[in-house]
């Protein structure tokens, strides 16, 4: 018998996305109050259909989907375990067994939809804080006291607002792990009492830039019950933050456009600000997307900083009050040194973490690589930003196997040559079948085709534009403008994106888009396929990844969010009455079976964001099950699946209007009354087996 899941009643309040206007304030910057920095006027996929799709294209499309799927379905990576590979057509008997326990890795009780102040997991189940915001993590850190916090204590303590998560291998250290976490930004009305946000202390915004940038801690388990702790002080324990030094490569290091009075020659940047969603590389280091940079600069006038949101007064944060390089009047460049992919090798502290600049400059979510059969690196990246676009690195040198330091000295510059692409979708639908609600056209699915078009290639020699009127620094500095100028299509919101290991098929979170079709922005498309967009989509690409020379995909709409009860949402085809509601798409990624966990931000259904898992593949294909739900105010962040544990980054917890220090609205981690503190907590069964089988 199939578990009907509650569906806790509509709430829907005039925030974009669900959320706080505290959390737009603080982590975006309020970018969804701003005017829609993408003013162009590209063609969208409604227009593509009507314009130009001719028998040839849908003929050629076809030929793509055809090709991308053998591919896809055959050739791509490692094979999955046996025991994970579900029957595309299972047989009556097993179709019945499997209906109440669901596919293998996601047999776990979903929880409901709920507004309650905690971690929920499902029965069975159990949970520890690993590590909190202010936890010593280095030699010498004090313990944390938020009534006297210095970013000399701070700069040695695991840092605010957990978003990615990573967990490495350390070889030799029976059951430790090296956790990798983002400090995506500060909310200092949370985190300071008395915060007086017209005049913040230098005290105070010393603080929140130590609390920015990254963390690498090493954590322990606890075999007998499951819990994961941090072992402070550990060798390879490290904090990165605002004001770390970061050595610039790739085809923009040294350009004049990096240039800047306290850095002339353009490859010596101070900090790494907004990270986002990330991901680890084949050659063992990790990737940080700086995402909304721009909130951190003042007085830009620029139209090169108006297509990045920059504003032309002063900050929310007022940081420029004590750092001139935050002012844009009086350092020009300084903002074109943030909006890149850093890269980091946790195995060696004294590294300099590093900004790959070949990888294009946006509001970078996150990066995912996977090697190609001949080992290059492919790297996928959102820009997080309404009618935005989605990116792919093809990287020209092979990945090296060893570990000798001059093999990690040559991994180590992977993404510094290749060539950066932006996404063109085409639907295959008429347009005038996508009529902005979501309805499905006549052909039952949102499907097309794509194409990759080229931006521009770095090389060891030096790098060359493949847009008219750019140069290539000025295609890997504004990126954002190259990708208007040839037309990449506008999406509503792109974050995570990922291939799945076990079928090599790539998913693209599209978050929400509040602004698609309201006013003079574009309408709906059959990518885009909701006016008004609250809940979002995942979008799924069948492309031949492994393969360098691969530039054409086909394309489909895994799942339409919303309320299942909505005829507007749509489940890979799965029955909807089987399903949990999901809102928000954010971040993704995979368990060892093949299924995607999905984190959302922001839930417009009016219940508490969560992790999900769906099937990607076989019969229950598009089966989505509740996995956990958050505190008040907090956002799912950096979902790690392992067979015996889930770690989830708990973001901003309390982040609600009207809290502050001394009033926090949310009683987690710490019981009511206690400040709100950011925390990662690892989720395991309670009788040592895999999770959901
Ligand atoms: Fe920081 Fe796109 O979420
Ligand atoms: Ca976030
Ligand atoms: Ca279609
Ligand atoms: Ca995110």
């Amino acid at each position: 018998m199939r578990i009907q899941l509650p569906i806790v009643s509509v709430n829907n309040d005039s925030h974009h996305g669900g959320r706080a206007a505290l959390t737009c304030r603080f982590r975006c910057g309020d970018a969804c109050f701003h005017e829609v920095p993408n003013t162009t006027t590209n063609p969208y996929v409604g227009d593509v259909i009507a314009d130009a799709l001719s028998r040839r294209t849908v003929m050629r499309a076809a030929a793509v989907v055809t090709a991308a799927t053998a591919v896809g379905a055959s050739a791509t990576v490692a094979a999955p375990k046996a025991s994970a590979a579900e029957p595309a057509a299972a047989t009556a008997a097993t179709s019945t067994r499997h209906a109440s326990r669901g596919a293998r890795g996601l047999r776990f009780e979903p929880v409901a939809p709920n507004t309650a102040d905690t971690v929920t997991i499902p029965d069975g189940y159990a949970q520890n804080v690993v590590i909190r915001w202010g936890e010593p993590i280095l030699r010498g850190a004090p313990a944390f006291d938020p009534e006297n916090q210095t970013a000399e204590s701070q700069s040695k303590q695991f840092g605010y607002n957990n978003d990615f998560l990573a967990l490495l291998p350390l070889p030799g250290e029976r059951h430790r792990q090296v956790l990798v976490a983002n400090h995506e930004y500060t909310d200092e009305v949370l985190m300071f009492r008395g915060y007086d946000a017209a005049n913040p202390t230098k005290q105070q915004v010393e603080v929140a830039w130590a609390a920015h940038g990254l963390s690498a801690v090493v954590v322990e388990e606890d075999r007998r019950s499951g819990k994961l702790t941090p072992v402070p002080r550990h060798p390879l324990n490290r904090r990165v933050t605002a004001t770390s030094e970061f050595k610039v490569t790739g085809p923009a290091a040294g350009s004049d456009l990096l240039k800047t009075s306290a850095d002339p020659t353009g490859t010596k940047v101070l900090g790494t600000l907004n990270n986002c969603s990330g991901g680890v590389t084949p050659w063992g280091t990790t990737l940080h997307g700086e995402e909304n940079f721009n909130q951190y600069f003042a007085n830009a006038t620029r139209a090169t900083d108006k297509r990045y949101g920059l504003g032309t007064g002063a900050t929310e944060r007022k940081w420029e009050r004590f750092d001139k390089r935050f002012d844009v009047a009086q350092e020009p460049n300084e903002p074109h040194r943030f909006g890149f992919v850093v890269e980091l090798d946790p195995y060696d502290p004294t590294a300099k973490p590093r900004k790959r600049t070949a990888l294009g400059r946006f509001k970078h979510e996150g990066a995912t690589v996977r090697l190609t059969d001949d080992g290059r690196p492919v790297v996928y990246s959102g820009d997080d930003e309404r009618f935005d676009y989605f990116y792919k690195f093809i990287g020209s040198k092979r990945m090296k196997k060893g570990s000798s330091r001059a093999v990690r000295e040559h991994n180590l510059s992977l993404l510094d040559e290749g060539t950066l692409y932006v996404a063109k979708l085409t639907g295959d639908s008429p347009a005038i079948e996508i009529d902005g609600s979501g309805k499905l056209p006549a052909d039952g699915e949102f499907d097309g085709s794509g194409e990759w078009i080229p931006l521009a290639t770095a090389t060891a020699k030096g790098a060359v534009s493949h847009v008219e009127g750019m140069t290539a620094d000025e295609v890997f500095v504004f990126t954002r403008l190259a990708g208007d100028k040839v037309g990449a299509t506008k999406m509503d919101r792109p974050e995570d994106i990922e291939p799945n290991p076990h079928t090599g098929k790539v998913y693209v979170a599209l978050t929400n888009n509040s602004n698609r079709g309201v006013g003079a922005n574009a309408k709906a498309d059959e990518a885009n396929p909701r006016n008004a967009n609250k809940h979002g989509q995942i979008l799924e690409l069948t492309e031949r990844w492994n393969r360098a020379d691969s530039k054409k995909f086909a394309w489909t709409l895994f799942l339409v969010a919303g309320d299942p009860g909505d005829p507007a949402t749509y489940f890979a085809g799965f029955p909807k009455d089987d399903v949990s509601p999901i809102s928000c798409p954010d971040n993704v990624a995979f368990d060892s079976y093949g299924n995607l966990w999905i984190s959302t931000d922001g839930n417009a259904l009016g219940n508490h964001d969560g992790l999900f898992g769906v099937a990607t593949r076989g019969d229950r294909r598009g089966e989505l099950k509740q996995f956990l739900t958050m505190p008040n105010g907090a956002e799912t962040c950096g979902p790690v699946i392992q067979d015996r544990r889930v770690l989830v980054a708990v973001q901003h917890p309390g982040e609600i209007d009207g809290a502050t220090a001394e009033k926090p609205l949310s009683a987690w981690p710490d019981g009511a009354g206690k400040i709100n503190r950011p925390a990662v907590v690892a989720v395991w069964r309670k009788d040592g087996c895999d999770i959901g089988v």
